[in-house]
C-alpha cells in the first residue's frame, strides 16, 4: 500500500515509541456516531494529531471513504503519518492551521466535506514532550508553540508582555482567580531574572499563589492561559467553525471536541447562533437580520465519556463532545 501523502515543512523532533504510544483519542464511537460515518463519505480531520480518530473513521468508511488530515504540528503529522500509513491514499495528510480547514479542504479536492471532527487542545505526546515546555513540570524551555514557525513563546510573552496584558491573559484564557496577583509578581521577578524553564514558571507561580485549587496544581490555569494566548487558540476555532459552514455539504456533520470552558463556550454559542433562523437583538419588533439557520443541534448538552473511559484515560474526564448538522 502506498503511504498517505504528507507535506510536513519543518523539523521534526524526535518522539520516543514509548511516549508516542502515549496519545489514546477520547470519545471514539460516540464522534463515529455523531458523523454518522459511511463507506465513500469525505471527512476532514483539522487535528489530526496521534491518528487515532482518523484511524477510526477510516476504518468505519472503508473500502472508499477518504480522509483529509490538517495539524499545524509538523512532529504531529509525522507521527498520524505513521499511524495512518495502513489507508494508503484514502489518507491525505498535510501541515496547516484549522483556521483555514475549508481552503484546505478545496486546495486537496476535499470539497465538501460529509463530516468534520476537531479535537481540540494538545496531544499527551506533545505535553510529555519536556522540549516543548508545554507542562509545568518540564523542564524544557518555556516554549509552547504548537506550530514551531509562530513567532512569540511562552517565555517571549511572560518576558515581555505589559502587566495588564499579562492580567488579562490569566483572568480571560486561565479563570486564574489570582491573575492581578500573579501578573504583579512575574513582573518584578522578570527585571532581575527573565524565565527561562517551563518548570521554573510552574513552581514560582505555585509560590506566589495565595490559595490552592483543588484537584489542579495551582499553576495549571496560568499554563492554560499561555497556551491559549502563545497559539491564539480560540480565535483559531472561531475561524474554523465559520470555515466549516463553508464546506460541510447539506446532511453533513460536525463535531467538535473540547476540554476547557471556554473551548466548549465558543462552540456551544456558534452552534445555537446559527440554529436561529433571526439573530436580532431581542429588542427590535421585527426581524431587520435575514439570516437563516445553516445548523441544526444534534447534541443539546455536550456528550461526556462514560466512567470507564474515565477510568482508563483520566484526560477523557474534561471532554466536551457538541456535534451539528449542517441544513441545506
Ligand atoms: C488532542 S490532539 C488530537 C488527537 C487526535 N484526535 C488523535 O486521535 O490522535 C490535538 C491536535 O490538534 C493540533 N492542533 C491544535 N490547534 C490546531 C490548529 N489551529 N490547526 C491545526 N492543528 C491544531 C495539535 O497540534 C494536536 O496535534
Amino acid at each position: 500500500m502506498s503511504k498517505p501523502r504528507s507535506s510536513p515543512t519543518s523539523g521534526i523532533s524526535g518522539f520516543s515509541d514509548e511516549i508516542e504510544k502515549a496519545h489514546e483519542p477520547v470519545l471514539v464511537a460516540e464522534a463515529l456516531a455523531q458523523l454518522g460515518v459511511h463507506d465513500g463519505g469525505r471527512y476532514l480531520d483539522g487535528t489530526v494529531g496521534g491518528g487515532g480518530h482518523a484511524a477510526a473513521i477510516l476504518d468505519a468508511s472503508a473500502p472508499g471513504g477518504r480522509l483529509l488530515g490538517l495539524d499545524r504540528d509538523p512532529a504531529a503529522l509525522a507521527i498520524a503519518a505513521r499511524e495512518l500509513e495502513r489507508f494508503g491514499d484514502r489518507a491525505v495528510l498535510t501541515r496547516g492551521n484549522f483556521a483555514a480547514l475549508d481552503d484546505l479542504a478545496g486546495e486537496h479536492g476535499f470539497a465538501p466535506v460529509d463530516g468534520i471532527i476537531l479535537d481540540l487542545g494538545l496531544s499527551s505526546i506533545q505535553l510529555a514532550d519536556e522540549e516543548r515546555g508545554f507542562s509545568f513540570r518540564s523542564r524544557g524551555p518555556l516554549d509552547m508553540r504548537a506550530d514551531p514557525d509562530l513567532r512569540e513563546t511562552a517565555a517571549d510573552v511572560v518576558n515581555s508582555w505589559a502587566e495588564k496584558d499579562l492580567r488579562a491573559v490569566f483572568a480571560e484564557y486561565g479563570e486564574e482567580p489570582e491573575a492581578a496577583r500573579v501578573a504583579g509578581a512575574i513582573v518584578r521577578r522578570r527585571v532581575k531574572t527573565p524565565f527561562e524553564a517551563a518548570d521554573e514558571l510552574g513552581r514560582f507561580v505555585a509560590g506566589v499563589k495565595t490559595r490552592r485549587p483543588r484537584g489542579i496544581d495551582p499553576a495549571t490555569r496560568v499554563f492554560q492561559a499561555l497556551r491559549i494566548a502563545v497559539n491564539d487558540e480560540l480565535a483559531n476555532l472561531e475561524q474554523a467553525l465559520a470555515g466549516a459552514m463553508r464546506v460541510l455539504r447539506p446532511g453533513g456533520r460536525i463535531v467538535v471536541i473540547s476540554f476547557h470552558s471556554l473551548g466548549d463556550r465558543i462552540v456551544k454559542q456558534f452552534f445555537a447562533r446559527e440554529s436561529r433562523d433571526c439573530i436580532c437583538p431581542p429588542h427590535l419588533p421585527t426581524c431587520v437580520c435575514g439570516h437563516r439557520a445553516g445548523l441544526r443541534v444534534v447534541t443539546r448538552r455536550p456528550l461526556r465519556a462514560a466512567s470507564a473511559e474515565v477510568d482508563r484515560n483520566p484526560r477523557a474526564r474534561s471532554a466536551a463532545l457538541r456535534a451539528a448538522e449542517r441544513l441545506p
